[in-house]
């Protein structure tokens, strides 16, 4: 957990960095798909700002040693950011494969 967490931070510092020099990219699907895709990125980031404060309250209980109250955290913290990081990879393949 510690190495997802520190994997996490240098994605979160090098994906501001990298937008920074390039353009965003407009996604060009049309129809229904086009609702399906505009419901993933929203709710990814919506998402992905929620667990900033989640992770780290779950990473400081671990560390701490408030093993109980970490466990409750953790069932949330989990799923969400589990959620976070496959939307993040399917917003790319959507975006740049499809
Ligand atoms: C943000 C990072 C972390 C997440 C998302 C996470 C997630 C979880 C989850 C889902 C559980 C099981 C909860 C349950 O009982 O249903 C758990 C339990 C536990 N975690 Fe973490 N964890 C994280 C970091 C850590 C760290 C850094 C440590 C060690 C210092 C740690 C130590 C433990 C321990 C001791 C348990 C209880 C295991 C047991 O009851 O057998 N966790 N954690």
């Amino acid at each position: 957990m510690l190495s997802a967490f520190a994997a996490s931070t240098l994605f979160l510092v090098s994906y501001p960095a990298c937008h920074f020099h390039y353009p965003t990219t407009a996604y060009q699907g049309q129809g229904a798909v086009r609702y399906l895709y505009f419901f993933i990125p929203i709710t990814h980031v919506v998402l992905a700002i929620v667990i900033v404060p989640m992770a780290l309250l779950t990473l400081s209980r671990a560390l701490r040693g408030r093993i109980e109250r970490h466990r409750t955290l953790a069932r949330r913290t989990l799923p969400l950011w589990l959620y976070v990081s496959v939307t993040g990879v399917v917003v790319y393949l959507m975006l740049y494969q499809f």
